[in-house]
C-alpha cells in the first residue's frame, strides 16, 4: 500500500523544486512582474491575480481556443479558462468578428441598440425565462436583483448557504457558526461597516431542515443560491433536495432566485432548465456573452408585475439598480453572437463528452494509485477533490480542507503546461478543448502522482 500522505518535508521539497522551476522557465513573467510592482498594488491589475501559487504571477501573450500563451512563450493547455468566463474558449471566432463589427459602430449610447429585442428572444430560447434585466457583472446582476425581491415581497432577510459565494454583493458575504447556527460576518472582508449578518440567514447546503427553520419566521424576500455550491469546492445537490427547497419557498412565500453563472456548464441553458427548478429570478455572468464584460438576470411574468408595480410606486429618482454601461451595444452584439454561436446544443455535446473522459482518466489513476481522492463533475465543469467522498455541504470540504497539497498540485500542472484554477481544483472543458488537452493533463498528473507517492 502506498504512503498516501506525502510527509511534511516530502511536500516542502517538491514545493521549493517547483517554484526554482517556474523561476528558471518564466524569465519574462518574472520580469514584468517586477515592472508591474511599480505600478499596481500587490503588482497585478485585481489583486485576486496573485492567487495562484507561483512565484510571480503568469503574464498572457494570447489565448485562443483552449490554450494560453505566456510572455515566456509557453504554450499552457487551459482549464482554468478565466474561472468561468471563457467556458466557450478564447476569443471564439463569431464573438471576435460581432465585437469587431460593432466596435466600429458605436460602443455606448444609454439607448438600446437594434438587437435588443433579439437578445431578448434569444435569452428566452437559451435560458426559458421571458423577461430580461442587463447588467455588467454578475456581482452587479445579483445585487440588483437582491434589491428587487426585497422590494416586491417588502421582506428584509436574505437566505444563502453557507460557502456561498455569488461575487463581491455585500449581503452575501457571511459564514454560518456551525456551533449556534448564527450569520457572523465572514472575518477576510475588507472594509466592512454594515452588519450584514442582520438581515442575512446561512444554512447548511443539503439541510431541509434547516431551510425550513430558516424560511419560517415569513420574514425571507429570497433565497439567493447556485444550484451547486461551485466556490466551497464543488458540492453537488442531494437527489431531491431542490424539489424540497423550491417547494419549501414556494410554501413560505420567498422568492427563489438561481444564480447559474457557473452552473450553465451543466446543460444548454443551465441547470436550473436541465432540473426543472423553475427559479423566479435567474442570473448569468461570466461567460454569458462569451466572457465579454456582461450578465443577465431573467424573471417571470408575474416577477415582472410586481417590479413594475414596484417601480411605478416609488417616487420618482434613483433607483439603486443599474449601472450606466449595462445593455451598451457592445454588450448586446456580443451577447447576441454568443447566443446563437456559443449556447448551443453542439457546443455542450463536445464539452461534456471531453468532460466525461477527463473524469474518467482522472477517477481511474486515483484508484489505481490507493489515493484517498475523488473528483466531483457537473457537465463541463469538475473538481479534483483531495477528500474520499463528494462533499455534503462547505463544513465537509473545510474539513478535508488541504491547501499545501492543492498549491503544489496547482504549480505542479503550470510547470508542465496545464492551468487549473487557482481558487480551488476546478477543472472546465470549452468547446475548443481536444482529447489531446485531455491526454496532456492525464499524463501530468499521472506524473504528479509519481511525485507524491514514489516507487
Ligand atoms: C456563482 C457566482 N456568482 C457570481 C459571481 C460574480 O461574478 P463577477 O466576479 O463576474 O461579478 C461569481 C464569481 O465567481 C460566481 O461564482
Amino acid at each position: 500500500m502506498p504512503a498516501i500522505h506525502p510527509s511534511p518535508d516530502r511536500m516542502a521539497s517538491l514545493q521549493r523544486a517547483e517554484r526554482e522551476r517556474f523561476i528558471a522557465t518564466h524569465p519574462r513573467s518574472m520580469a514584468l512582474a517586477r515592472a508591474a510592482q511599480a505600478h499596481y498594488l500587490f503588482g497585478v491589475p485585481l489583486h485576486w491575480m496573485r492567487d495562484w501559487p507561483s512565484p510571480a504571477t503568469l503574464f498572457v501573450q494570447h489565448a485562443q481556443g483552449t490554450t494560453l500563451t505566456c510572455a515566456d512563450d509557453l504554450a499552457h493547455a487551459d482549464f482554468c479558462l478565466g474561472d468561468t468566463g471563457a467556458m466557450f474558449g478564447h476569443s471564439p471566432a463569431p464573438l471576435a468578428r460581432a465585437i469587431a463589427q460593432q466596435a466600429a459602430q458605436g460602443l455606448t449610447c444609454m439607448l438600446p441598440s437594434i438587437l435588443a429585442a433579439t437578445v431578448g428572444e434569444g435569452l428566452q430560447r437559451v435560458f426559458g425565462l421571458p423577461v430580461w434585466q442587463m447588467a455588467l457583472t454578475a456581482s452587479d446582476a445579483n445585487r440588483f436583483v437582491l434589491r428587487w425581491a426585497r422590494a416586491i415581497t417588502g421582506r428584509p432577510q436574505l437566505l444563502v448557504f453557507d460557502g456561498c459565494y455569488h461575487g463581491a454583493v455585500d449581503d452575501t458575504l457571511v459564514d454560518l457558526d456551525p456551533a449556534t447556527g448564527a450569520t457572523l460576518a465572514r472575518p477576510s472582508v475588507l472594509g466592512q461597516v454594515h452588519n450584514h449578518a442582520a438581515f442575512t440567514r446561512v444554512v447548511p447546503f443539503n439541510d431541509l431542515a434547516a431551510l425550513e427553520a430558516a424560511l419560517s419566521r415569513g420574514d425571507v424576500a429570497c433565497l439567493l443560491a447556485e444550484p451547486a455550491l461551485t466556490n466551497f469546492g464543488l458540492v453537488p445537490p442531494a437527489p431531491g433536495f431542490w424539489a424540497a427547497a423550491r417547494d419549501l419557498c414556494r410554501a413560505h412565500g420567498t422568492l427563489f432566485v438561481c444564480d447559474e453563472t457557473h452552473t450553465i456548464s451543466t446543460a444548454l441553458g443551465g441547470y436550473a432548465q436541465a432540473h426543472a427548478l423553475e427559479p423566479d429570478f435567474l442570473v448569468v455572468g461570466k461567460a454569458v456573452a462569451g466572457g465579454l464584460p456582461c450578465a443577465v438576470y431573467g424573471f417571470t411574468q408575474a416577477m415582472a408585475r410586481r417590479m413594475a408595480a414596484a417601480k411605478d410606486a416609488a417616487p420618482e429618482g434613483h433607483s439603486g439598480i443599474g449601472t450606466t454601461l449595462a445593455g451598451n451595444a457592445l454588450t448586446l452584439a456580443a451577447l447576441d453572437a454568443a447566443l446563437n454561436h456559443l449556447h448551443t446544443a453542439a457546443n455542450y455535446t463536445h464539452m461534456l463528452g471531453i468532460a466525461a473522459a477527463l473524469e474518467t482518466g482522472l477517477r481511474g489513476r486515483i484508484a489505481q494509485a490507493g489515493m484517498p481522492w475523488t473528483v466531483t463533475r457537473l457537465g463541463a465543469r469538475m473538481e479534483l477533490q483531495f477528500m474520499p467522498h463528494t462533499p455534503r455541504d462547505a463544513q465537509d470540504v473545510r474539513d478535508h480542507a488541504q491547501g499545501e497539497l492543492e498549491a503544489l498540485t496547482h504549480l505542479f500542472m503550470l510547470n508542465r503546461g496545464v492551468l487549473l484554477t487557482p481558487f480551488h481544483s476546478m477543472l472546465l472543458v470549452s468547446p475548443a478543448t481536444t482529447a489531446a488537452d485531455v491526454v496532456r493533463l492525464l499524463s501530468v498528473f499521472d506524473a504528479l502522482l509519481a511525485a507524491l507517492v514514489p516507487a
